[in-house]
């Protein structure tokens, strides 16, 4: 089921989300968290180092899984996923790196990577889920026409998703990886409960689908309509055709 709740602005739907999140850490301090990048979850990852810093949480034994990494992009490069939640969060709050968990886009054997990654996922249950959705109504970087059991897997991403994310490489497509290492949508919806975040009037449409359309690979984050604990908060723009 999908519980929609419609903030202001990009400030209140992270402090929406924060809520949320909140509530599953401040009572489980073994939590783990699925976490995700782009620009979306930076204020919430905002809210929470402001937490953290007051003393009110602590990330000490909890565990983070991440839902996605590019493909053939050194991990210390500044857009690789694993910098990205080194930036925006690890390095602000005490969870143990060590606990901190990206897929490896570099890996010799990526499908074995990929078929770990699901068996770790499947061993550790998210106990909250942080999702973005794509202009595309890709959940992580499902892209349409994924299959809606997927485990972890390689992806080719669609042109619109690179041109989306052109905007962290210089403005230049060229300079955006091709492929992706993803969670699978069958991963994602065996999170406990999942918050899905959207801000802007790009992902209008997108949010449009995911609620009201039919549950089709046309819209990966549609398939979310069967998952049991789903929040979905979006600000003015990306609830503009609500
Ligand atoms: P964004 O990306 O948060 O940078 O808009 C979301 C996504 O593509 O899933």
């Amino acid at each position: 089921m999908i519980v929609l709740k419609k903030a202001k602005n990009y400030e209140e739907m992270s402090k929406m989300a924060y809520s949320i999140v909140k509530d599953v850490v401040t009572n489980n301090p073994n939590a783990t968290l699925g976490l995700a990048t782009g620009s979306t979850p930076i204020g919430l990852y905002k809210e929470m180092i402001k937490d953290y810093q007051a003393g009110v949480v602590s990330y000490k034994n909890m565990l983070s899984i991440n839902l996605d990494e590019y493909v053939g992009l050194p991990v210390e490069h500044p857009e690789s996923y694993r910098s990205f939640m080194n930036t925006n969060l690890f390095n602000h709050i005490d969870i143990d790196k060590a606990n901190t968990n990206v897929p490896n886009g570099l890996a010799d054997d990526i499908e074995k990577a990929c078929k770990d990654y699901s068996a770790f996922i499947a061993s550790h249950p998210i106990d909250v889920q942080i999702l973005g959705i794509g202009g595309n109504g890709h959940i992580a970087f499902n892209e349409p026409g994924t299959p809606l059991d997927a485990p972890t897997h390689l992806v080719e991403l669609k042109e619109k998703t690179r041109l989306d994310n052109a905007r962290f490489f210089d403005g230049d497509i060229n300079k955006v990886p091709t492929h992706a290492v993803t969670m699978g949508l069958k991963d994602i919806m065996s999170a406990k409960k999942i918050v899905l975040l959207a801000s802007g009037s790009n992902k209008a449409q997108a949010v449009f689908d995911m609620l009201n359309g039919p549950i089709s690979t046309d819209c990966p984050a549609s398939v979310l309509q069967s998952h049991p604990d789903v929040t979905v908060i979006c600000d003015e723009g990306a609830s503009s055709l609500l």
